[in-house]
């Protein structure tokens, strides 16, 4: 699968060589893979947001492998920090926590706090292990694009501009993680991901949800901007990213009569024909499940969107999720992925 330019392996102590040695790593995690670098190295953290071609700086999360550099990370590890983390680490959790000054501006944008997540993947643990650095990692796709949850993704669209790709397999939640803002009085989830915020009421009792501000470094509000009669007409609203070339809408937003004559892909979730409405052929469907499991529907997401993508269809049409558990994680990529 490897280009000329850019290896894919499953080498975990060359990977680990690249890190070291300030180079950038793409490596699979359990959510999406990211574009790895040594977060403690400023100019390789500059060349992850050079390779994204990310048009402004964003604070990135920090990998890590043990909790020992959690605490040269983290200023202060409270309680409910350790709840959340007996519970969910490794795994697709990230917590904003207070930084101490070894952590680089770049990293955190110049927050006096760092997003901090433990990956639940054997070789990206490996490979933390291996290289003994907090890792840096954005999910390693071009800005505004779509994430990528296999090795080949990674290389169809960063491939001449990293150093090398350690192959994890793909990915199995599928999507990346819930962030949880854990400096205030009670937790805040930023961004909807593969924790759900029922599992985190479980451990911890009622957490917020607030509006976040997503790698586009533009607010929105994730939940509530499903029901809202502004972001029903005009999905354009959002903040756009996650995004195909092709452009894509909300099913229950488009006037059937409007696509007639036009290539119309389908995303659903399950085989149920009468929620397509009028419209009697798509020129190509994708199913993300047979029984409407969140779960498998989070892992098969981003590479049905990538397929549907590569169709040259007109336009993707895509129906919500339930709102409830994943879904509205989902539901969240998909606004985002919708055209302005
Ligand atoms: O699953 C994931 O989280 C993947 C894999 C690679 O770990 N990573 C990922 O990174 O999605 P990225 O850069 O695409 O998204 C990072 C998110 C952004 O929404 C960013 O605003 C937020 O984390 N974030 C990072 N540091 C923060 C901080 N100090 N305060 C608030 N939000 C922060
Ligand atoms: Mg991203």
């Amino acid at each position: 699968m490897s280009n000329e330019l850019c290896p894919v392996t499953t080498d975990v102590a060359r990977a680990a060589r690249v890190l070291s040695s300030g180079g950038l790593v793409a490596f699979g995690t359990e959510t999406v893979y990211g574009l790895g670098a040594n977060a403690l190295n400023e100019v390789a953290v500059a060349r992850v947001f050079e390779a994204k071609n990310r048009p402004h700086f964003d604070p990135l999360i920090v990998h890590i492998a043990d909790r020992e550099w959690l605490h040269r990370l983290v200023d202060e590890f409270s309680p409910a920090a350790t709840l959340l983390a007996d519970a969910f680490w490794p795994g697709p959790l990230t917590m904003v926590l207070p930084r101490r000054e070894i952590v680089p501006d770049l990293v955190t944008s110049g927050l006096p706090t760092v997003a901090v997540r433990m990956p639940n993947h054997p070789l990206a643990l490996e490979l933390l292990t291996a290289v003994d650095l907090p890792i840096a990692a954005p999910s390693a796709n071009p800005f505004g694009q779509i994430s990528p949850t296999t090795a080949q993704h990674v290389l169809d669209n960063l491939g001449g501009r990293i150093d090398l790709i350690l192959d994890g397999g793909p990915c199995e939640v599928g999507v990346e993680s819930t962030v949880v803002l854990m400096t205030g009085e009670r937790p805040c989830v930023l961004r909807h991901g593969g924790v759900t915020v029922e599992q985190l009421e479980l451990v911890l009792g009622p957490v917020d949800v607030q509006s976040s501000v997503d790698d586009d470094g533009a607010a929105s509000n994730s939940t509530s901007e499903l029901e809202s009669p502004a972001a029903a007409m005009s999905p354009g609203m959002l903040s756009q990213h996650y995004s195909p070339t092709t452009p894509l809408a909300l099913l229950s937003n488009v006037d059937v009569r409007s696509v007639v004559g036009k290539r119309v892909g389908l995303l659903r979730l399950v085989r149920r024909p009468a929620t397509t409405g009028s419209i009697d052929e798509f020129a190509a469907v994708e199913t993300l499940t047979e029984d409407g499991d969140l779960r498998l529907a989070a892992a098969h997401f981003f590479a049905a969107l990538r397929r549907l993508d590569a169709r040259g269809l007109d336009l993707i049409l895509a129906e919500s999720f339930p709102d409830e558990g994943l879904g509205r994680a989902l539901n969240d990529r998909l606004l985002r992925a919708c055209h302005r």
